[in-house]
Formats: structure tokens, C-alpha cells, sequence
């Protein structure tokens, strides 16, 4: 394996979406465990105010903004509302994703409109919070902004059409977003965290064995060394799913 440098600062801030369950909330709760304070997002309040507790009581800084980040009016208030929670934003983890349809269906078989909400959520949304929180890290010379991705970006697999293109459209505009971000030193970086054992997993493949999947917190761990981590390439995809990776 190479020789990795840990040489970048853990965020002391961070807003997570998608984070009341799966990927976004395990990453939550290590970057909370860090000492990172965190905003979590999500739609269901319920859920996400349980997520926001446990890491209460684990002895982590927490809080909950229920939002849509498809809600284009939603986005620049939580922003705000984020930052005035822990202060000035240094992570941003555009988590939050739909599959669109399931079970998952072939593209001629998928709707405009679900073809639109699944690009709202999963690009859209992304795009706007990165400007909202973006805009910020820039003036400041200083953050992060990771967006989650799948191999299903870069494979074509029939009846993923939907989320396939969204997240092949939010690798692109992070690798365009990490080349105009360089000179004011905000990073800009893609993770296909690999296949979990989530919510998202067994919507779209239910009759997957579970002991097979990966378990998210084991993936947020390695987001988290991946954050640390002074070495990589600008706009950087980074594949977490494979064994000894990051
Ligand atoms: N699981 C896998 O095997 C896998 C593989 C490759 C990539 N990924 C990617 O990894 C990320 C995490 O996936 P996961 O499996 O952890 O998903 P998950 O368990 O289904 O959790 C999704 C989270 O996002 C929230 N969410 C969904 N739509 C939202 C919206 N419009 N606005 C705000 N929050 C929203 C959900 O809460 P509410 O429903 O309450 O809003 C929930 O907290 C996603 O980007 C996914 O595409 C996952």
C-alpha cells in the first residue's frame, strides 16, 4: 500500500445531509466523536432527532435541520441556520440521495417527473448547497465539500438509469466545481463508498445478503481518514468499497 500523510486538520464544523440513518448519520456520529460539531439533515424529523440524541449522549455536539435539499427556497436558509448553529462551515457532505422509482426500473420505463426528482435531490440539491456554503469557504480559504457517489456513475447497469446519471452528473460537477475551487483553497473531493448495508441497499436490491454489504460506520471511518489525507489529486474520486481501501 503507499506511504498516506494525515497532514489536514479533522473540520471542527460540518453539515452532513442525508444523515438521520445509513452512511450519513455513522459519519455524523465519527466526526462527532472527533469533536467536530455537527448539523445533520434530513426530511423525517423523527428519525433524525433520534440520530441527533444518541450522538448527544455519546458526549458529541449535534444538531438537526429537517429540510428537502431538492426545496430550492430551503437551501440557502439551511445554510444560514447551519452556520449559525457551530459557525462557519468547514465540511460539507452532500449525502442525501434518492434511487428514484423502485423497484428499480428500466429508463423507458421511468417517468419525466421521477427522472427530474431524482436529479433534483441527488444533483441539484448538491449544487445549490455547495454555492450556499461554498461561496463562504472560498472568501475564507479554507474547506471541504464531499459529495457521495457510486460506482453506478461510472458502470452502466440496467434498470439504474435515474441514479446512475444523477450521481455521474454530481461526480462531473464536483470535478468541475474542485478545478474552479483550487485557487481559493476549498477541496472538492467524490466518494463511491461501496455497497452498505442501508436503507437505500435493500429498497433496491432486497434480496441481498446483508453479511455480504459493508457496514456504513466501517465506510464513515474511512471517510473520516480520507479527510485527513494531503495527497490527493484535485477533484480526487476516491473508491472506499474495496478491501484496504483508504
Ligand atoms: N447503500 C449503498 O450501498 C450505497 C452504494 C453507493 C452509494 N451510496 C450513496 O451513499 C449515500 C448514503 O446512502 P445510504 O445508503 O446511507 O442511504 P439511506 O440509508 O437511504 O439514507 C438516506 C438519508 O438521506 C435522507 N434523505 C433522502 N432524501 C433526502 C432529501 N431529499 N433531503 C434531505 N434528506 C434526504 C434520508 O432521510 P429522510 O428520508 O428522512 O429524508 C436518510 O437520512 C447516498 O448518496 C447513496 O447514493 C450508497
Amino acid at each position: 500500500m503507499n506511504q498516506r500523510t494525515n497532514a489536514i486538520a479533522l473540520p471542527t464544523t460540518a453539515l452532513v445531509t442525508g444523515a438521520s440513518r445509513g452512511l450519513g448519520a455513522a459519519l455524523g456520529r465519527a466526526l462527532a466523536r472527533r469533536g467536530t460539531r455537527v448539523v445533520l439533515v434530513a426530511r423525517g424529523e423523527d428519525e433524525l432527532a433520534r440520530t441527533v440524541a444518541s450522538i448527544r449522549e455519546a458526549g458529541g455536539e449535534a444538531h438537526a435541520l429537517t429540510a428537502d435539499v431538492a426545496d430550492k427556497r430551503a437551501v440557502y436558509p439551511l445554510a444560514g441556520a447551519a452556520a449559525d448553529l457551530v459557525g462557519p462551515i468547514e465540511l460539507l457532505v452532500n449525502n442525501a440521495s434518492e434511487l428514484g422509482p423502485v423497484p428499480l426500473r428500466l429508463l423507458f420505463d421511468t417517468e419525466y417527473e421521477e427522472l427530474e426528482r431524482v436529479l433534483a435531490v441527488n444533483v441539484l440539491g448538491p449544487f445549490r448547497l455547495s454555492k450556499a456554503v461554498g461561496g463562504a469557504m472560498a472568501l475564507r480559504r479554507s474547506g471541504t465539500i464531499l459529495n457521495l457517489s457510486s460506482d453506478a456513475a461510472v458502470n452502466a447497469y440496467a434498470r439504474w438509469g435515474a441514479y446512475s446519471a444523477s450521481k455521474a452528473a454530481l461526480d462531473q460537477l464536483g470535478r468541475v466545481l474542485a478545478v474552479e475551487l483550487a485557487e481559493h483553497n476549498v477541496r472538492v473531493l467524490s466518494v463511491d463508498p461501496g455497497e452498505m448495508n442501508t436503507a437505500m441497499h435493500r429498497d433496491a436490491l432486497p434480496d441481498a445478503d446483508p453479511s455480504s454489504l459493508l457496514d456504513p460506520a466501517v465506510v464513515a471511518e474511512r471517510i473520516v481518514a480520507l479527510l485527513g489525507r494531503d495527497d490527493l489529486p484535485l477533484g480526487a474520486r476516491v473508491e472506499l468499497g474495496g478491501e484496504g481501501a483508504a
